[in-house]
């Protein structure tokens, strides 16, 4: 399932995160719904290789190295952008790190580091983007990529779970103040998606991968495209009635368990 190819057309997209998991997967949507991608992270290495393939499927894209915790390097990530492709249209704020550790072992380092990255990156990410997203002429979009978690309690994730309720509140902030700059802010809310770095720290390596799907009513993890799909509808003309929703893209895992985490046992019937 795809959308047209000029889906996003005339657009200008800058992702970070954007050279893997959930951010490269908006990468190549974007890029074949017509769009100019920035991708921007830390390894630059790593988002050379992204940028290629984008090239490879026809899109015009670049990479800026930066590291979100650097007000002053995301500026100049979305000057890179509106240099090279004239304006800035579309921002999502997807870099975040996390892993797993309990409160009481988290060292006050580990909390402001995560903090840093997800919510005070995302802040930066929207107060650097703001002029290029007020000028632009689609109606500029600002989505940041929260989690469900964030309402319930993360038992495992206290800094990433407080960061992105953070954001899904800035999120709601936003809508309100930039509404008249038709700017559209909404938040992406991915649930387990499969085969990435998230995935693989939270529910693999912590051995927790069976309890999560079987949490989840659709019974399998998400895809990257399920997040990019989702991304591309509400960066689209389809989108424009959209700002101050939290989009879920969870298989229905948010409507299916406790905040405990723990999985009904199966009946006979179910069986
Ligand atoms: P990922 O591939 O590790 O993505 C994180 C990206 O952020 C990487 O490309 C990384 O690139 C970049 N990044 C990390 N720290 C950075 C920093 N300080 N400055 C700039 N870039 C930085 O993991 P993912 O699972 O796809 O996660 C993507 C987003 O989805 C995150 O916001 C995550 O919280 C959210 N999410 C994921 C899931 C899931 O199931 N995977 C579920 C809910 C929400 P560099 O290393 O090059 O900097
Ligand atoms: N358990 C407990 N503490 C940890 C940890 C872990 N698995 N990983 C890092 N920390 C602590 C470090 O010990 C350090 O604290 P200290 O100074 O008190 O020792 C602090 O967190 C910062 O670690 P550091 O490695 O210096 O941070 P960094 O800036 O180099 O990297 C991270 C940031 C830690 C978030 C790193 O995991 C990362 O780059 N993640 C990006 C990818 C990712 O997380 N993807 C999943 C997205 S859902």
């Amino acid at each position: 399932m795809t959308f047209t190819s000029d889906a996003l057309a005339g657009r200008v997209a800058l992702i970070t995160g954007g050279g893997s998991g959930i951010g490269f997967g908006i990468a190549k949507a974007f890029a074949a719904a017509g769009a100019k991608l920035v991708i921007a992270s830390r390894n630059e290495e790593r988002l050379e290789g992204a940028v290629a393939q984008l090239k490879d499927m026809g899109a015009e894209a670049m990479a800026v190295t930066c590291d979100v915790r650097d007000p002053e390097a995301v500026k100049a990530a979305v000057e890179a952008a509106v240099t090279a492709y004239g304006g800035l249209d579309i921002m999502i704020a997807n870099a975040a790190g996390n892993f797993v550790v309990s409160a009481a072992d988290m060292s006050t380092n580990a909390w402001k580091t995560v903090v840093d990255i997800d919510l005070n990156g995302t802040f930066y990410c929207a107060k650097a983007a703001y002029p290029a997203l007020k000028a632009s002429a689609h109606g500029g979009r600002f989505i940041a990529i929260s989690t469900t978690r964030a309402l319930e309690g993360w038992p495992g994730c206290a800094h990433a779970g407080a960061a992105k309720a953070g954001i899904m509140s800035l999120m709601r902030t936003l809508c309100g103040e930039w509404g008249k700059d038709g700017i559209r802010c909404n938040t992406i809310a991915p649930g387990a998606i499969g085969d990435t770095e998230g995935v693989k720290r939270i529910y693999e390596d912590s051995g927790r991968k069976e309890l999560e799907l079987s949490s989840i009513p659709l019974g399998t993890f998400g895809k990257t495209s399920d997040i990019a799909n989702a991304a591309v509808f509400l960066c689209s003309d389809a989108g424009q009635y959209i700002t101050g929703a939290d989009l879920v893209v969870d298989g229905g895992r948010n409507r299916s368990r406790s905040s405990t985490g723990v999985a009904l046992p199966k009946t006979e019937a179910a069986e």
